[in-house]
């Protein structure tokens, strides 16, 4: 392949040395779209690589891909499944037809109610049982209907009634809903019980928790009604829980569970920015959908991303990314993206069923900066793994304190600037540094960094920049040829745990078909768990 040759000189090759050879190479490896400034320009490429990973793009089918997502084809084929969280940001008057009905009247109506239950619990008409306002939103769910509504909330909190209270439980441990609620006031407090599936063991479980909470201070069932709020496909499950389907705001099966954020399952982001906002978020959205569908790919910002990160995969041999936003309120994003890339791109079989002989989706991971400077960039700079690292930052900050933004992107542009450029053992040296502790002070450089670059971080930016990423894993998952829109992989530790669960319960219970750890660890748990 034309790549592995052109590789085998890249791999030689200094950044260095490639900014050396062009002066305006920070100018011409830059792409914009949806008011997102992308510079590509401190990796491993030049015209001709990415001349050749374009072709590869063609040649896989990412043209026809797409064209399939936008037309509502079912290209999540081993779910048989249209693949249309685009829809969810379409306007009124785009027609996307899946099974021959067009679903977009659905959800702009989806929309409309949303924005009305949120306005009434913004504004105080919507009470609680006693008549209270509600002042406390806990949103319950795991997964996609948790790691995006908890991210947007805390990315967008700039922008949050501040006279109310947003919480969140995901975990099935027991701590997770004590402590959210535990200062809470049932008479104030509304759940909104998010799952796609309504079927989640977690999720489950901490909703019936949070009703006997609730019941046990409210006295009477008529409660649930001004308490709690469903978000799922499933209305029949709803219902079965004890949530009215007038209560419900509900999606569809071809919104994946990690790309539902801006369905019915952000109602909580959208209680706490309101309605106008959210809409502006969907907007951001939109925009970047729309460059992703309409923009040649040498100019298409999640095409180069994705094609970066298959660049580095499966030539450079990256196993990780790390995602390094210098923006506080961004803190939860790495671990949204962690759902998003790796339950999309974590895939051993391809497309036909075939075992693939070729790395797929890389681990993402990643903490705000400046932190991580003080933690795990060591690693990264001197470390002997190649990490290629998204630094993402924005011009203006929502919170002037002093010059302490201009400290901020200082570091940030500083760090994508070491990275890249490092300092030789001959600089170290001139400098006064001793031979023998000159080694130790050197930088090799040469590590590789996207910097994404946003004037202010708005509803339509977070938008903007999320569909970027949804966008680039659809990219990598079609160079790879696998199902970037399954999950089977969650299913297995699933029924084992719910074989397992009488087990812990019951001591009397026989623990046959265990290897002989896993029994003895139950064995333990079950001797010592009394206390
Ligand atoms: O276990 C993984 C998963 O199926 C995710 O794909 C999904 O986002 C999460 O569980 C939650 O599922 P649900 O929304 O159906 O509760």
């Amino acid at each position: 392949m034309a790549l592995d040759a052109h590789y085998q000189k890249m791999r030689h090759l200094h950044l260095r040395q490639l900014f050396a050879h062009d002066s305006r190479r920070g100018e011409r490896f830059a792409a914009e779209a949806a008011g997102i400034y992308l510079d590509y320009s401190k990796n491993h490429v030049t015209d001709e690589t990415l001349r050749l990973l374009l072709q590869v793009a063609e040649d896989c089918g990412l043209r026809e891909r797409i064209d399939a997502m936008f037309r509502g084809e079912k290209i999540n084929a081993t779910e048989q499944r249209a693949v249309l969280h685009v829809a969810l940001r379409a306007p009124k008057d785009e027609r996307i037809v899946v099974d021959g009905v067009d679903v977009v009247p659905a959800v702009h109506a989806v929309l409309d109610r949303m924005a009305t239950f949120a306005q009434q619990v913004r504004d105080g008409q919507w009470r609680g049982y006693t008549g209270k306002r509600i002042r406390h939103v806990v949103s319950i769910g795991i997964g996609g209907s948790d790691l995006g509504p908890v991210m947007a909330y805390e990315a967008l909190r700039y922008y949050s009634q501040r006279d109310m209270s947003f919480r969140f439980v995901s975990n099935v441990d027991g701590t997770d809903f004590t402590e959210a609620t535990r200062d809470l006031d049932p008479e104030e407090t509304l759940f909104i019980v998010c799952s796609k599936t309504f079927t989640t063991l977690e999720t489950l479980t901490n909703a019936h928790a949070a009703r006997t909470w609730c019941l046990h201070r409210l006295g009477d069932a008529q409660a649930v009604r001004k308490h709690f709020v469903a978000v799922s496909t499933n209305s029949e499950e709803v219902t079965k829980f004890g949530i009215d389907t007038s209560q419900m705001f509900g999606f569809w099966d071809w919104v994946g569970g990690r790309y539902s954020m801006d369905s019915a399952i952000g109602l909580s982001t959208m209680i706490a920015i309101g309605p106008e906002n959210f809409r502006a978020m969907l907007d951001g959205f939109h925009a970047m959908d729309e460059h992703f569908r309409t923009t040649p790919f040498e100019r298409n910002l999640p095409v180069l991303m994705g094609l970066l990160a298959v660049w580095y995969n499966n030539f450079f041999e990256a196993q990780t990314v790390a995602v390094l936003p210098y923006e506080q309120y961004l803190k939860r994003f790495p671990a949204y993206l962690q759902q998003l890339t790796m339950e999309s791109n974590g895939k051993h079989v391809t497309l036909d069923g075939d075992r693939v002989d070729y790395q797929t989706g890389p681990v993402y991971w990643g903490e705000p900066g400046t932190n991580g400077q003080h933690s795990f960039y060591q690693l990264v700079h001197q470390g002997t793994r190649l990490i290629p690292c998204d630094f993402i930052g924005f011009c203006q900050t929502l919170n002037p304190l002093g010059h302490q933004h201009d400290l901020l992107m200082a570091n940030l542009f500083a760090q994508t600037e070491a990275l890249a450029f490092g300092k030789t053992l001959d600089e170290v040296k001139a400098g006064g540094t001793p031979d023998w502790l000159a080694p130790h002070r050197s930088f090799e450089g040469n590590r590789p960094t996207n910097t994404l670059l946003a004037e202010r971080l708005t509803p339509e930016t977070l938008g903007a920049l999320v569909a970027l990423y949804e966008h680039s894993v659809l990219t990598q998952g079609t160079i790879w040829n696998i199902d970037s829109f399954d999950q089977w992989g969650v299913e297995l530790g699933k029924a084992l745990a719910q074989r397992m669960i009488p087990e812990l319960e019951n001591a009397d219970e026989p623990l046959p078909g265990h290897d002989s750890s896993t029994s003895t660890l139950i064995r333990r748990y079950r001797r010592f768990k009394a206390g």
